[in-house]
């Protein structure tokens, strides 16, 4: 496969998603093929690790294609995720002169999309912006579906807007230089993706532990699940969208618990090991199908396993930090079989409680 394309179809909202192999350097060229993203001035908005990586590429194909560009480099890491690196990026964006006609491209894993998408989504009351993903998650996830926004000391992504791109630019090529761990944390996402959609895929997912051959069809096929819930749901409004956040609820309370030891792929691991056991509890999902999914984390390295340094109840404070009981019951995403997921409306804090304490069994 030399470059696939996904429309994301949200009226005149839409845009495509193109994924391929050496796309870097087509970047000016796909960005003249869009409506938004003709004028003269870009800002080019990455992170400490990727521009010594992939900057000078993105570069060049965008000088090449006439723009002149600005580049902005934020440190690598969640903490950029702030609203002082906002305002320094926006303020770099008025120095260099950027205004409704420019665009702002965000090369990076993301926290480059998200903050970037924000400053995007905010700067002149919005200006386009192009997603270029470099991470596994950003490529699956967040990149498409318009969400961006940055955390506060409170917790995560409590600002943010919606803001759609005006393209999504997945090379895939930039997975190469992408660290092991970094590259195994995405999977939770995929499988995440297929536990609640797309159960075939889970079949030979494995092999892409120590391989990219053929990642691009796998990226191809998330793009489209994505894609799909988000055309369905785009504002999170009717519920549908809310099933991406299968094993983001406990998954969420652990990434807090754990103060950055986790990556957040990591932590949904374990919040996923959760729901699929609550999912066998109360909605009829059959073992076997969570010990497959239980099976694919472990074949990525991903944790099953809470040690000492928690504890059910640190867990259970964080996770009621961001979500709140109504009645001693909260909505949680529940499987009654791979591929088919839906929100109930009767988890209680007792079974979430018991579920957590599972994570700590050998
Ligand atoms: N907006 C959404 O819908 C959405 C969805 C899921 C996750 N997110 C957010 O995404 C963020 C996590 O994104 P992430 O996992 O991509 O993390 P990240 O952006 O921190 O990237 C992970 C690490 O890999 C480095 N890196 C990125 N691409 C590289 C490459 N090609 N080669 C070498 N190094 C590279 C980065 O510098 C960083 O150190 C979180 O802040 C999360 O909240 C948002
Ligand atoms: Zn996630």
């Amino acid at each position: 496969m030399i470059e696939t394309q996904i429309l994301v179809d949200l009226d005149e909202r839409s845009y495509p998603v193109v994924v391929g192999n050496a796309l870097f350097a087509k970047i000016g060229t796909i960005a003249r093929g869009l409506p938004s993203t003709r004028g003269r001035k870009a800002a080019l908005v990455t992170d400490s690790n990727v521009a010594p990586l992939h900057a000078a590429t993105v570069t060049a194909s965008l000088e090449q294609a006439g723009y002149e560009v600005h580049l902005i480099v934020v440190p690598a890491g969640e903490a950029s995720k702030s609203m002082e690196e906002v305002t320094r990026v926006c303020r770099e964006l008025h120095r260099a002169g950027l205004d409704r006609g420019s665009f702002v491209a965000a090369l990076g894993g993301g926290v480059v999309g998200d903050l970037a998408g924000f400053c995007a989504a905010i700067f002149n009351r919005g200006i386009p912006f192009l997603q270029i993903p470099t991470t596994i998650v950003s490529l699956v996830d967040s990149s498409v579906g318009g969400k961006t926004g940055v955390n506060l000391a409170e917790g995560k992504n409590l600002l943010g807007a919606f803001h759609q791109p005006a393209a999504v630019i997945g090379d895939i090529d930039a997975l190469k230089t992408l660290p092991k761990r970094a590259y195994r944390e995405g999977f939770a996402e995929i499988i995440k993706h297929g536990a609640i959609r797309d159960r075939g895929m889970l079949d030979d997912l494995s092999r892409f532990r120590d391989s990219l051959e053929g990642i691009d069809a796998l990226i191809v096929r998330n793009v489209g699940i994505k894609a799909a819930i988000v055309k369905e749901d785009e504002r999170e409004t009717t519920g549908t969208r809310a099933l991406l956040n299968f094993g983001h609820t406990i998954g969420h309370g652990i990434e807090s618990a754990a103060s950055g030891e986790l990556l957040h792929g990591e932590a949904i691991s374990l919040g996923i090991k959760a729901a699929l056991g609550l999912s066998v509890a109360k909605a009829g999902l059959p073992r076997a199908e969570a010990d497959q999914v239980i099976d694919l984390l472990r074949d990525f390295e991903l944790p099953l396993r809470l040690d000492a340094r928690f504890s059910v109840d640190q867990i259970l404070v964080k996770l009621e930090r961001d979500k709140k009981f109504v009645d001693g019951a909260i909505r949680f995403v529940l499987l009654r079989a791979l591929g088919d997921a839906f929100v109930s409306k009767d988890v209680t804090r007792d079974d979430i409680a018991r579920e957590v304490h599972h994570l700590f069994d050998v």
